[in-house]
């Protein structure tokens, strides 16, 4: 890809579509919402509070990234979304209850503005939860085609000079990527004839990438991750990344396994579990849904460690992931990790990480980064796969061939180094060698 020439200024509104009016997509809005009015700082958010190093170590150019690329301003973004519940982001942000009542009331009337738009759904795809805010239509694809008027409205009556849609919706059951996947043609022809291996989220991604709207997937469904999505957004200029926002448990193993790996210590064997009690955890106790996280969740020891290459260190290891749906514990997750390591010699020993995190404050600044940086890359005219936002993902999507790269500080590397890039800077490769000459 050719370094882009000029990244085109961040005029007027932004218009975010998220498909999901849940937890997360609540916690984010109200969250920036409490920014904007300085009520709360946006912690967890790279693209507000990060900042990136410019040239040498002893140049002390270090600007905060959102002073570095152009992106667009808290201000200026405004909300759409579909859910097959009729709840307003007040009524459902409140029935979530992630954010407590005192910081709710202060976005009450901003929040009850949105209002879902009618949803796509297919209650095979997921199979615990119904609602009543459903379209109708002859096959998928009039549905599809519902959701682009849909995206042609919003623009409208938002006055948005841009759009980003960030799929904030239920895990869908566990789809094989399929022929019907493998062209934009048989995609259509699909739609038409309902096969079974066309989930609504890919009705929402067929019609944002055709529409021009780039497309983030925060659940680790297929969606986006097939070859005739891909194709499409080369041809419409369409940026889009996914799978599955990285928070919680995956965090943390993508931040311990790349440490244990650089040292050379082995793994035998790492148990997860978690208990959790919101819709989501609601809708993952159906096993066509938990197969779809599960697999996401399973993959990423296997990248980091590489146990082909280090078949003595790592060859043996037992990964294991357990969800539980436990309903007292609503958002606020707890996930336990029991590490069996060994060490010299082979001698054993355990880490046991219990991690109380708050599932949807910790994916809600990723939904914020992701849209701005997806926006920022249109503007830079770069399309199809991003491979710089893996940073956020469990799964991150990769060209066809390549490994994902799991890994959050290589990640974290790429990404800035992407933004060098994209400005023109020198990329920082920390050799370092010209600090002693
Ligand atoms: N919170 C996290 O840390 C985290 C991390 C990784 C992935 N995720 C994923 O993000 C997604 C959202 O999580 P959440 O906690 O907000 O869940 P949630 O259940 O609170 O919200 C999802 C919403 O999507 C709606 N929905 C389902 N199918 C839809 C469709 N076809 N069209 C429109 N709306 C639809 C549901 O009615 C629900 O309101 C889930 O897929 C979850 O697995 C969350």
């Amino acid at each position: 890809m050719e370094k882009p020439s000029k990244i085109a200024p961040a005029k007027g509104k932004l218009g975010v579509l998220l498909p999901g009016i849940g937890a997360v997509s609540t916690t984010f809005m109200a969250g920036v919402e409490l920014v904007r009015k300085g009520k709360s700082q946006p912690v967890g958010s790279l693209t507000q509070m990060g900042t990136i190093r410019l040239g040498k170590r002893t140049d002390a150019r270090s600007p905060l990234i959102k002073k570095f690329v152009p992106l667009a301003e808290l201000t200026d973004l405004t909300f759409g979304g579909w859910d097959i519940f009729k709840d307003n982001a007040y009524q459902s942000a409140a029935n979530a209850g992630v954010l407590n009542p005192q910081d709710l009331e202060k976005v009450k009337p901003f929040l009850s503005t949105i209002k879902p738009m009618k949803a796509a759904f297919d209650h095979d795809f997921v199979k615990l939860i119904d609602g009543p805010n459903i379209k109708k239509g002859k096959n998928k694809y009039e549905l599809a085609l519902q959701i682009k008027d849909d995206i042609a409205n919003f623009r409208k009556t938002s006055r948005a000079s841009r759009l980003v849609t960030c799929w904030c919706g239920s895990t869908e059951t566990f789809v094989k990527p399929e022929e019907v996947h493998s062209t934009p043609e048989k995609f259509i022809e699909a739609m038409k004839s309902n096969h079974p291996a066309i989930a609504p989220s890919m009705l929402y991604a067929w019609a944002s990438v055709t529409s021009g709207v780039p497309f983030a997937n925060g659940a680790p469904n297929l969606t986006v991750d097939i070859p005739a999505i891909q194709k499409l957004a080369h041809d419409h200029n369409v940026p889009i990344c996914g799978k599955d926002f990285k928070t919680g448990q995956t965090l943390m193993k993508t931040i311990l396994a790349p440490g244990f790996k650089a040292r050379m210590l082995g793994l035998e064997g790492w148990f997860s579990t978690n208990i959790l009690g919101n819709r989501d955890g609601e809708v993952l106790e159906d096993p066509g849904s938990f197969k779809t996280k599960e697999e996401s969740k399973l993959s990423v020891l296997e990248y980091i460690l590489q146990p082909d290459l280090y078949p003595q260190l790592y060859g043996k290891m037992c990964h294991k992931v357990r969800i539980n749906y436990y309903p007292p514990r609503g958002d606020n997750k707890e996930g336990w990790d029991n590490i069996d390591i060994f060490g010299w010699l082979g001698y054993p020993m355990q880490i046991k990480v219990d991690f109380l995190c708050r599932d949807s404050i910790l994916a809600a600044p990723l939904v914020l980064d992701l849209v701005l940086f997806l926006d920022l890359a249109q503007r830079a005219g770069m399309r199809g796969i991003q491979e710089w936002l893996s940073f956020y993902f469990k799964s991150p999507m990769t060209a066809p061939g390549l490994y994902p790269e799991h890994d959050l500080f290589i990640q974290s590397m790429k990404l800035k180094n992407t933004l060098r890039w994209m400005k023109g800077e020198d990329l920082i490769t920390h050799l370092g060698q010209e600090y002693y000459d």
